[in-house]
């Protein structure tokens, strides 16, 4: 017979980390797979393309800093679902379109061919076109939230994707190529280039759930040094990482002459400021109490991660 009163599975907010960060990769992932076209319907190449840019291994940290955010903020699962997907394909567009040859050239992502590499330049520079306006529809058309409140996203995450914040960062990179810069200089490009794709993932969280003005300058200062820490252990795992662990060529940084946090600090240096950043996103949530360990968390696995 039957169990006529199953025990309800444990809230996504009550749950340990790992199983947390399983549960919300499986959800982005089968919302993705939803809303992305078919890889059979015209014009097939891109279709097929754009899924290969997106399903190929990410760790999926800004879906989760969405959840997250959420979650400590109480919000509804369902209202998180199209910000944390249309997060994750503005950060696949960015990679695709980071490893162009114009620009990282890069042959190795998430352990697979580059999408320039398994298709071909133009297809390459149509997905990352695609995926971005894949992005903005989806946050447009999402029947979970209220249209001010749609348009209130779409505006937060062009900004954050634009040349006030992604791209423009690109752009500071891209011109930093065998120049000195300052650590100022530094760390206004991180900022930029991966800070604000991070910091958005946690105020469409925040936006999508409802909060206070206290609570929402406190999961911005979180926020801010989650995104610059994550840049500073990206430049430490070019330098230290194994190839096969990292899925993506260890050493290109150097070898292209670009300044990072190991280039300035030495890895030691870079090693201590990914700490301070840690311990100041930590400080920022201390306003909120366990509803936030799973911020608390990404914030250490952020400098942990060895891929
Ligand atoms: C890599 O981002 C590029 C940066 C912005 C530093 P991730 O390390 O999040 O890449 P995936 O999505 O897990 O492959
Ligand atoms: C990329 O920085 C940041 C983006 C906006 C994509 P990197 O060029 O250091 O990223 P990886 O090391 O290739 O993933
Ligand atoms: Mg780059
Ligand atoms: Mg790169
Ligand atoms: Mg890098």
């Amino acid at each position: 017979m039957p169990n006529p009163n199953p025990p309800k599975p444990t809230p996504l907010a009550d749950q340990p980390f790992k199983e947390f960060a399983q549960a919300c990769t499986e959800r982005v992932n089968q919302e993705l797979d939803r809303l992305l076209p078919a890889s059979a319907q015209l014009p097939r190449r891109l279709h097929e393309a754009m899924r290969y840019a997106t399903f190929n291994g990410g760790k999926r940290v800004r879906p989760l800093l969405v959840y997250a955010t959420g979650l400590a903020l109480s919000g509804p699962l369902e209202r998180l679902d199209r910000p944390a997907c249309a997060v994750e394909l503005i950060h696949s567009y960015s990679l695709v379109h980071d490893d162009l040859p114009a620009m990282d050239d890069d042959d190795l992502r998430r352990g697979k061919p580059t999408c320039h590499r398994a298709f071909d330049e133009a297809t390459a520079i149509l997905v990352g076109d695609a995926l971005q306006s894949l992005a903005f529809e989806l946050l447009s058309s999402d029947p979970q939230l209220p249209a001010e409140r749609q348009l209130a996203m779409v505006r937060l995450l062009a900004r954050a994707s634009g040349s006030h914040g992604m791209a423009g960062g690109q752009a500071l990179d891209i011109g930093a190529v065998g120049h000195a810069m300052s650590l100022p200089e530094l760390e206004t490009m991180h900022i930029h280039k991966t800070g604000a794709l991070i910091r958005a993932s946690v105020r469409l969280g925040a936006l999508s759930a409802g909060a206070s003005e206290t609570r929402q300058q406190a999961l911005d200062r979180y926020a801010k040094a989650v995104g610059l820490a994550f840049q500073v252990q990206d430049d430490i795992l070019d330098v230290t990482a194994e190839t096969e662990v990292l899925g993506k060529t260890r050493g290109k940084d150097q070898a292209a002459n670009k300044p990072t946090y190991t280039s300035l600090l030495g890895l030691e240096g870079a090693r201590e400021k990914a700490a301070e950043l840690v311990e100041e996103s930590l400080d920022a949530l201390e306003c909120f109490g366990s509803e936030a360990d799973h911020l608390r968390h990404l914030a250490r696995y952020v400098v942990e991660r060895q891929s």
